[in-house]
């Protein structure tokens, strides 16, 4: 019986299990509909951290249909799946190569399993302020100086850029790394042929999904896979490495809606409900582009995140009248560009208040775009793990350069590190802190 069958079975067993409430809410009717389906691990409802039952067939159905050798569900967002993937493949003081456009939540992985990390920075486009493909011969030349463990990166970015997996997992296989893609923007693509092809058909080993982000699961709902050829590493390794992680009381309203969400996404109505999406999407692009509406373009872009910029404002004014005048919020923006996302259960009623709002949205000033700076190689004094609890003290930042950060600047969205601890505070760096600056002592 799948997840959602078992929860929407009537209840006959008087339940003295946690959790206490009684599948009613006591303290606001407002959120009866969140308790409804809130069980434990009672009769007959498996168990995440060791599944056999209905979960392990929920799971084995999502691999049939994704065509991995495992998939596992994961209610704690794809922040836990990734760093369940690096401690199943990262022994303590191995190397590993990390894209320097990761989620935060590598960082937090690279302190946990005590790696050593070399940081490769991805191609950046100036005129969007964006990161954009990681470059393969670059790879390859860091894949020749050093042997790593590992090479962890992000594709689709945060603004839906994808690099080019297959030849990034053949140089991963010649130069014997494990390749861990963080694919939590681009679940999508493993269910429409108009999208760019899945990290796990382009041979990826582990690839993690987040739901939430365009899929239109409810938040911290993902999946970890693990590829169909992986040699080196065996399934129960990752379903250790997640109990480290995952909580004993996973929520199986979550479970219940990952499941849903897959099965949504593979049906013939999940499959024609992303084409729509893409038509409605190319339908604005065209009819903005007529109204100084310039769109991100790259063959390799994810058409879902529509990243753009109008002629004369700057991203951040945009951004403000399209929120103030017009209530519609961005996900991000930079001096440049805005990025609205899209997904399941973007409307073609929404799209068309964005398409209207953006094609009235009065230029108020001159904006002249400038090519955005990007930063330069990170400066690591001491590894991750070297850093955390360590001593501190706090310095002017005029007296901080050279000095080894104890702090992160963390810019979120997209949260991706300009400065981690370790590292040493460079010039760069300075126009992002506050007086105090927090340095290793
Ligand atoms: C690229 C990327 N990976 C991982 C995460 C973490 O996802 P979650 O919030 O589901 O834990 C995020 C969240 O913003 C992200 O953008």
């Amino acid at each position: 019986m799948s997840i959602i069958k078992l929860l929407s079975k009537k209840q006959d067993k008087l339940l003295f299990t946690t959790p206490s409430h009684n599948q009613k809410a006591l303290f606001n009717k407002k959120y009866n509909s969140f308790y409804l389906d809130d069980f434990s691990e009672i009769d007959g409802f498996d168990n995440l951290s060791n599944p056999k039952g209905a979960i392990l067939i929920a799971q084995g159905r999502a691999s049939e249909i994704l065509n991995t050798k495992h998939t596992f569900f994961v209610t704690q967002g794809a922040t836990t799946a990734i760093l369940a993937a690096m401690k199943a493949t990262i022994n303590p003081y191995d190397k590993v190569l990390v894209a320097r456009n990761c989620h935060k939540s590598v960082f937090s992985g690279l302190i946990l399993t005590l790696a050593q990390v070399d940081w490769f920075l991805p191609e950046n486009d100036e005129n969007w302020g964006i990161y954009t493909q990681i470059d393969t011969e670059k790879l390859e030349a860091t894949f020749k100086i050093n042997q790593y463990k590992a090479f962890i990166m992000t594709s689709p970015t945060y603004e839906g850029i994808n690099s080019d997996i297959e030849k990034i997992s053949q140089l991963c296989k010649k130069y014997n790394v494990c390749l861990i893609v963080d694919e939590a923007h681009g679940f999508l693509n493993n269910f429409c042929d108009d999208l760019p092809k899945s990290a796990i058909e382009q041979g990826a080993d582990i690839v993690i999904n987040s739901l939430h982000k365009t899929s239109g699961a409810l938040n911290q709902c993902a999946i970890l896979n693990i590829n169909k050829d992986i040699q080196n590493f065996e399934c129960e390794t990752f379903q250790k490495a997640l109990n480290l992680f995952h909580t004993s009381s996973p929520s199986y309203p979550l479970l219940a809606n990952i499941e849903a969400c897959i099965n949504f996404l593979n049906s013939t109505k999940g499959k024609k409900y992303i084409k729509n999406l893409l038509n409605e999407i190319e339908n604005l692009k065209s009819e903005l582009s007529q109204f100084g509406v310039k769109f991100y373009s790259n063959t390799n872009q994810d058409p879902t995140k529509i990243l753009l910029q109008k002629q004369g404002i700057s991203g951040f004014e945009l951004s403000h009248i399209i929120s103030n005048k017009y209530n519609i919020e961005d996900e991000m923006c930079n001096a440049n560009s805005c990025l609205y996302l899209t997904g399941i259960g973007t409307t073609k009623g929404k799209l068309n208040k964005l398409k209207n709002a953006l094609k009235k949205a009065e230029i108020k000033s001159s904006y002249e775009f400038t090519k955005l700076d990007f930063q330069p190689f990170p400066l690591v004094k001491l590894q991750p793990y070297e850093t955390f609890n360590k001593d501190y003290t706090y310095v002017n930042k005029n007296d901080s350069v050279l000095k080894i950060s104890n702090q992160m600047i963390l810019p979120y969205p997209p949260g991706i590190g300009l400065l981690y601890p370790g590292e040493a505070i460079q010039e760069w760096h300075l126009k992002y802190l506050n007086n105090d600056v927090e340095i290793m002592v």
